[in-house]
């Protein structure tokens, strides 16, 4: 009797394993396929690898020996491949990438609240950017990209090493109480991770729900290994494409979702969030006056340039990206956010949670003045159009002239005079379907 468990023990497993090589397989195949043979569609080798499981090796050897041999060689990559491929589970990873102020810790909300298949990080790689980022300024930034891109690879795998070389005093035996915003985390903050009732040693606690101890990396990295899907929220990668080799990774199943927002508003935004840091806006927007060549509107455009960029790659759909680029605005989400994060949801594949629903409800209806003053719901929809009371004029003009191809891309649209900025009858959002 119990040889007959063992083997079906064994044929399940087995089964198991066909069928994530398949799908792994698909994928290799689709991107070798596209890259000889744009024009193609991969469905036909899709096809014979499902109706007939063969061995990885098989299968790849067909794809090869189908490729023109002009093309190159992939002695290489074949080998490199076979040692990820043992490394595969069936767990998602999402990246929310975003910029500041444009409502993505809101969104990363919807992640983390899904329920305890998640696990959830917020912005990780702030640690990066405060320990490099004098050193960064000498070396103009370059590295910094690769940097990001392999420490969120790590993030992904669960292995916290890499990040915990950048944490600031340095963890003692993988422990820590500095990491950034750990309260945002839930996975980080509920029990095993969460050691309750141990203080550190200045007597703090570091969770807002719960009285967790120090941060232990380790267990962090078991609990991040034990959920099976994955998200981190960042607003410090610029460029789409220095992702291009996490996306590829086949140990992972990375999804980006782009989450971008109206330019004005965000330069209204900053200008009330970091009001110290915007007073030279401040002070144009007295006289009347926006010198064109100051850094500051420089650096203006070159955000915007990067957004666009990003957004323009993502869209075109090369084949590293296909399927796994969704292109989020902050304002389509504040018009209603259940459906966009059903939407968010079914681009990831990850089923959207009655957990992640009940929050999302909690937080977007509208607040009535009695609960008030001690409540942080908000009316998204309402909040969305605030800026345009709070920005002046000239510096909406000034957005429009040098944002103007991401606003266009975006479907922002311009306002010619003062009246039409705060005429809320009319709206500065252009309906668009952004194609994935
Ligand atoms: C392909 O590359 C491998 C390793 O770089 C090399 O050993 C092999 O001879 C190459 N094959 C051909 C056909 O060029
Ligand atoms: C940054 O520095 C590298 C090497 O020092 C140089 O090759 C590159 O052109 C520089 N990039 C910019 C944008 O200045
Ligand atoms: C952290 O957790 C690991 C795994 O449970 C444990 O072995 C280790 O002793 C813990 N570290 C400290 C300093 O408590
Ligand atoms: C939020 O406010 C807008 C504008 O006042 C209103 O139309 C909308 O119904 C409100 N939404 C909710 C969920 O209460
Ligand atoms: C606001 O815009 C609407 C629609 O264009 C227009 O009918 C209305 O007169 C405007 N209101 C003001 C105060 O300008």
């Amino acid at each position: 009797m119990k040889t007959k468990y063992a083997i079906l023990f064994i044929f399940v497993v087995a089964l198991v394993i066909i069928e994530k090589e398949s799908s792994i397989l698909s994928r290799v195949s689709d991107k070798l396929i596209q890259m000889h043979n744009p024009q193609q569609t991969p469905q036909t080798l899709q096809d014979s690898s499902n109706t007939t499981p063969r061995s990885s090796f098989s299968v790849l050897k067909v794809l090869l020996s189908k490729l023109p041999a002009t093309h190159g060689n992939y002695t290489n990559l074949l080998e490199e491949r076979h040692e990820e491929v043992e490394n595969v589970g069936n767990s998602k990873h999402v990246l929310l990438m975003a910029s500041t102020r444009t409502g993505s810790s809101f969104v990363g909300e919807f992640f983390n609240q899904h329920g305890e298949s998640m696990f959830y990080l917020f912005e990780p790689l702030w640690h990066v950017e405060r320990m490099l980022f004098p050193a960064a300024e000498a070396n103009n930034g370059t590295l910094l990209p690769e940097i990001y891109r392999d420490l969120l690879q790590a993030l992904f795998l669960c292995d916290f090493s890499p990040l915990e070389k950048f944490i600031s005093p340095p963890p003692q035996d993988h422990v820590t109480p500095d990491l950034f915003r750990r309260e945002s985390s839930m996975a980080l903050c509920e029990e095993p991770v969460c050691t309750p009732e141990i203080k550190d040693i200045f007597e703090r606690y570091h969770c807002k729900t719960r009285h967790c101890g120090p941060l232990n990396l380790t267990l962090a990295s078991e609990s991040c290994l034990s959920k099976r899907y994955r998200a981190i929220k960042t607003v410090r990668v610029r460029l789409l494409e220095t992702l291009q080799p996490l996306l590829q990774d086949l140990r992972l199943d990375v999804k980006v979702i782009q989450l971008v927002r109206d330019p004005r508003a965000i330069l209204a935004s900053r200008m009330v969030a970091f009001s110290s840091k915007y007073q030279t806006w401040k002070a144009w927007a007295q006289d009347g006056q926006v010198p064109e060549d100051n850094e500051e509107v420089k650096r203006l455009k070159g955000n915007c340039d990067q957004l666009r960029i990003s957004a323009e790659m993502g869209l075109s759909q090369p084949p590293w990206l296909r399927s796994r680029y969704m292109l989020v605005r902050y304002e389509d989400i504040a018009r209603d956010p259940m459906q966009k994060a059903e939407e968010m949801y079914k681009f990831t594949g990850i089923p959207f949670s009655s957990q992640a629903r009940e929050w999302i409800l909690r937080n977007t209806q509208s607040v009535q003045e009695a609960s008030g003053i001690y409540s942080t719901q908000k009316n998204s929809s309402e909040q969305a159009d605030k800026w345009r009371f709070s920005i002046p004029f000239t510096l909406a003009q000034i957005v429009q002239k040098v944002c103007g191809p991401t606003m266009k891309l975006f479907g922002y649209k311009y306002v010619e005079d003062e009246k039409t900025l705060v005429n809320k009858s009319v709206s500065l959002l252009e309906e668009k379907q952004f194609h994935y």
